[in-house]
């Protein structure tokens, strides 16, 4: 399926692979709705996306978690450019990390909750109630991740990889209520990807953030940007439903292969 002129809602979309999806949709010649809480970064996205095309381009100023505002944003949106083709429900962090989960604090459990529960569901919701429905056609693609369906091999997230799995049932879920309407409902699964995210889960502390990384190559936010364009450009009679994405080194999500980089140092 071509993305040419298609209406790509995407959140998360300020940084990370959120910003490298919309470069990798605007490529593709989507236009593109982005949702983040930062203004000043998705201004500047704007810019340069529309420096490299002359697609659609806006934004919406929204936090995920308050459903009043995800609702007005979307209608917005409809309103500026039409129906909605494609929705990435993409925004997601993790807070806290090491710490076991007795040991975080309730405000990260709520955000962490309110961010990769309800965002997810909010976003959804107000798209299929305000356009997919409309038309009984679209696709979801949720940006879940490996850990939603085993534990990695790494202290603390309890909470985080709970709410992957809450993002994985409810993709499942969405998929079986809307067989008999031409919305597909996919999930894409990134292993780790080098971004803000560790950083962010570690309080932005360096010598735990250059330690989880020791010893192998982590993906880049481009790599997940293919895959989710190689996704949305299948045509519509074919899902494909589900996708892993790791790095070699995490092929094995139980097995950290930290030799990785020691076995290619001389080559
Ligand atoms: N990096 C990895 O290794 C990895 C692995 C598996 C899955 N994932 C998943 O991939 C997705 C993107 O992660 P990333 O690595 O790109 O992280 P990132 O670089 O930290 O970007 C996270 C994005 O989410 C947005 N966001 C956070 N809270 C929000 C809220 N309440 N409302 C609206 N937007 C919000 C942030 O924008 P603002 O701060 O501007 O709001 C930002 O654009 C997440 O769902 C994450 O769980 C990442």
């Amino acid at each position: 399926m071509s993305l040419s002129g298609k209406n790509v809602l995407l959140t998360g979309a300020s940084m990370g692979i959120g910003e490298a999806i919309a470069f990798a949709l605007v490529e593709a010649r989507a236009n593109v709705i982005l949702f983040s809480r930062s203004e000043n970064k998705l201004a500047q996205l704007k810019e340069k996306l529309s420096a490299t095309s002359d697609v659609k381009i806006t934004y919406g100023t929204v936090d995920v978690g308050d459903y009043a505002s995800v609702e007005a944003a979307v209608s917005s949106a409809i309103e500026e450019m039409g129906d909605i083709d494609v929705l990435i429900n993409n925004a997601g962090l993790a807070l806290g990390a090491p710490s076991p989960f007795p040991e975080l604090k309730v405000s990260d459990i709520l955000t962490m909750n309110n961010t990769n529960i309800n965002g997810y569901m909010f976003t959804a919701h107000a798209v299929l109630n305000h356009s997919m429905l409309r038309r009984k056609a679209g696709t979801i693609l949720n940006i879940t991740s490996v850990t939603s369906l085993e534990v990695p091999p790494f202290p603390g997230e309890a909470v985080y990889h709970a709410n992957k799995a809450c993002q994985e049932a409810f993709t499942n879920a969405l998929r079986n209520e809307l067989s008999g309407t031409d919305i597909r409902v996919l999930a894409l699964r990134p292993g780790c990807v080098a971004t803000n995210f560790h950083s962010l889960r570690v309080g932005h502390d360096k010598e735990m953030y250059n330690s989880f990384f020791e010893g192998y190559e982590p993906l880049v936010a481009p790599d997940i940007a293919q895959a989710a364009v190689y996704m949305l450009q299948q045509p519509p009679n074919l899902s494909v439903k589900a996708l892993d994405i790791v790095p070699s080194a995490q092929r094995s999500l139980n097995v950290f292969d930290r030799s990785w980089n020691e076995r290619r140092k001389d080559q």
